[in-house]
């Protein structure tokens, strides 16, 4: 029913208020479907009664609201997720990196750091690691701690392994990580190269000036406004010639900088700045 509806969307909006207000964290600009799913499911789990109950507890109860702060962020990730994207980038934008004398890439919105260590194994391959920093950042400085312990779930490494084979790995996967009998660590030289640090999309500024930049599976919670200025963010933060790879639901066609871009490959959604 719209009045229900129209209700429902405004108990939303000052519960994120509310959310802004005392974490600094701004969700209002991210996409309702998925906001709604997710505070829905946050008032059942806290034995709230509906969204204005949720907001009552939060204006008293610091752990709630930290729960909802984790609740409202979707933090799903895996090693060469979509391997053919890793792929692409080993065989059309590594070699161009191979060109500069040192590069900068931005893993923005990196989650528990699967994609990270990812890029950094196959950087190690090309023989470029070296002269490579990669800057790691998410919102989230729980999911950068866990990214910068570098432990992930034995049981999840068959389908890693896997996935990077597909993406053209060169060696045993094992050979990059120790295991004992719950979890693996990945080896420290993997993350030499790496600075993890929280930044957000929503409210902080460009850091650096980037040869590549990743933002996967981000921009797809975030409403059209919000995504044109990640889209400025990332085109100001680019080098001319400088490559953008996006999530397979993500694209630049719709915003207003799809002339400043050419297709290097459009079904792994990687970029490459020209104007
Ligand atoms: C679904 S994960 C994607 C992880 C990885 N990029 C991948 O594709 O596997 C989305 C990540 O974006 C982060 N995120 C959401 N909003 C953000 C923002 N405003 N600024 C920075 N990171 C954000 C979340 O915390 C989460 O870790």
């Amino acid at each position: 029913m719209p009045g229900d509806e129209e209700k429902e969307f405004d108990d939303l909006r000052l519960l994120l208020d509310t959310v802004h207000q005392r974490s600094g964290l701004d969700f209002r600009e991210y996409a309702f479907s998925s906001l709604r799913r997710r505070v829905a499911r946050a008032v059942r789990e806290t034995g709230t009664e509906n969204v204005s109950g949720l907001h009552l507890r939060l204006k008293s109860d610091g752990q709630a609201l930290d729960y909802l702060i984790r609740q409202l962020t979707v933090h799903t990730t895996a090693m060469f997720r979509d391997p053919g994207f890793f792929r692409v980038l080993r065989e059309q934008v590594v070699p161009v990196l191979k060109t500069y004398p040192f590069v900068r890439l931005w893993v923005a919105g990196c989650s528990t750091g699967e994609e990270v260590y990812s890029l950094s194994i196959l950087l190690h391959e090309e023989g470029i690691a070296e002269r490579c920093r990669i800057y790691a950042t998410d919102l989230s400085e729980n999911v950068l701690e866990r990214a910068r312990a570098g432990v992930f779930p034995l049981a999840a490494m068959q389908e890693y392994s896997r996935n990077y084979q597909l993406a053209g790995g060169r060696v045993p996967f094992s050979d990059y990580f120790t295991a004992d009998t719950e979890s693996v660590i990945f080896r420290r030289h993997l993350r030499d190269n790496v600075v993890f640090g929280t930044h957000n999309l929503v409210s902080d500024a460009s850091f650096n000036e980037f040869h590549l930049i990743l933002c996967r599976n981000v921009m797809i919670y975030f409403q059209r406004e919000l995504q044109e200025r990640v889209h400025a963010l990332f085109h100001d933060s680019l080098v001319t010639f400088g490559f953008l790879g996006l999530g397979r639901s993500e694209a630049v066609r719709f915003t207003a900088y799809r002339d400043c871009y050419d297709t290097i490959d459009a079904k792994e959604r990687v970029f490459r700045k020209i104007k």
